[in-house]
């Protein structure tokens, strides 16, 4: 059973591995309602109980799919921890958006709450993120907002997601967030070296990583040539392990310092039960540093 992690002191306890829904719906497999709920039911009972949404997956269509699945199976709703995110528009039925634009005015950010909470079928969001930076965002409309969501009990947490460090520490500044949710992967290393990291350890904010497996690319049979020496490390490392190069990439994130949280993405439940081994394996510095090399193609200086 995996065992939870707290984000943050004040934040929120989420499960180790978070299931992302972004291609549960409309964007990729197409889960029926009661698929979408033996799904869920099955990853809580394997202790995977954070589900992260947006409002805009599959074209602001997934988190109402998701509610069907709920009232499918309403016990869960005190078992599981909700993730979502608003602030990106486009064109879409049934919304007023004329063009692809960031939008965080205040009421907005209440409106695309209370819609994901409506759509759900719940009372209460563990985790709100501020989806992408906008030049535009004010951080005091920002925290307006995120105050009044959190004294009425809609929302529990905050936090951002893709926003650089200083584009944290300027939100943060007005209003404490728990986590930046950022790209991080062997095939994604910017965080490890543009301060995010750092900024999660100074904060002690847990990251979480989307694409974590970054989506799947080293998996493929042909990978492209820049990537074949990655490839060929994580297999080999995997093999010495006894587990696969998706448990190993897992394990990759979950032994830094930062407490990275991966966000992952498939919908099927075999990857899952492997996905739960990688809490069991250990790297030496010297294999996650090996990993690092061949992850960013040069021998330390
Ligand atoms: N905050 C943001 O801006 C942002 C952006 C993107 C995503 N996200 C979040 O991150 C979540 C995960 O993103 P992701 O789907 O890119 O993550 P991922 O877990 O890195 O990639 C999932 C993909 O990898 C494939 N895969 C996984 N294990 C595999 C294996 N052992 N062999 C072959 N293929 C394998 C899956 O295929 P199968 O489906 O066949 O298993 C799927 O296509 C999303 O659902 C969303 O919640 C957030």
């Amino acid at each position: 059973m995996l065992e939870p992690t707290q984000v943050h002191s004040e934040g929120p306890t989420f499960s180790r591995l978070v299931a992302g829904v972004m291609t549960w719906g409309k964007w990729g497999a197409k889960l029926n309602a009661t698929d979408m709920a033996r799904l869920l039911e099955q990853l809580v009972e394997r202790g995977i109980t954070t589900i992260d949404h947006a409002d805009i997956y599959g074209d602001f269509t997934t988190e109402e799919d998701f509610g069907k699945a709920l009232a499918i199976v309403p016990h869960l709703k005190e078992k599981i921890q909700l993730v979502s995110k608003c602030g990106i528009q486009f064109p879409a039925p049934g919304f007023d958006h004329p063009h692809k634009a960031y939008q965080y005015d205040a009421p907005y950010i209440i409106q695309q709450a209370e819609r994901s909470l409506k759509v759900m079928g719940v009372d209460t969001l563990e985790l709100l993120l501020l989806h992408r930076p906008s030049p535009l965002l004010d951080p005091d409309a920002v925290a307006e907002a995120f105050a009044r969501l959190r004294s009425a009990g809609k929302v529990q947490a905050f936090g951002v997601s893709n926003f650089t460090p200083q584009q944290f520490a300027t939100v943060n500044s007005r209003f404490p967030l728990v986590t930046n949710q950022v790209e991080a992967s062997m095939l994604h290393l910017a965080p490890f070296t543009d301060g995010t990291l750092d900024q999660a350890l100074e904060l002690r904010c847990k990251p979480m990583a989307w694409s974590p497996l970054g989506g799947g690319k080293l998996f493929s049979e042909t990978v492209p040539a820049e990537r074949r020496a990655l490839k060929e490390a994580v297999a080999q490392l995997a093999e010495e392990k006894g587990v696969g190069l998706d448990v190993l990439m897992i394990a990759w994130l979950l032994q830094h310092p930062a407490g990275i949280l991966p966000v992952l993405g498939s919908t099927k439940l075999s990857r899952w039960e492997n996905y739960l081994q990688a809490t069991d394996v250990s790297l030496s510095h010297y294999e996650w540093l090996h990993l690092w090399m061949a992850a960013t193609g040069t021998e330390l200086p």
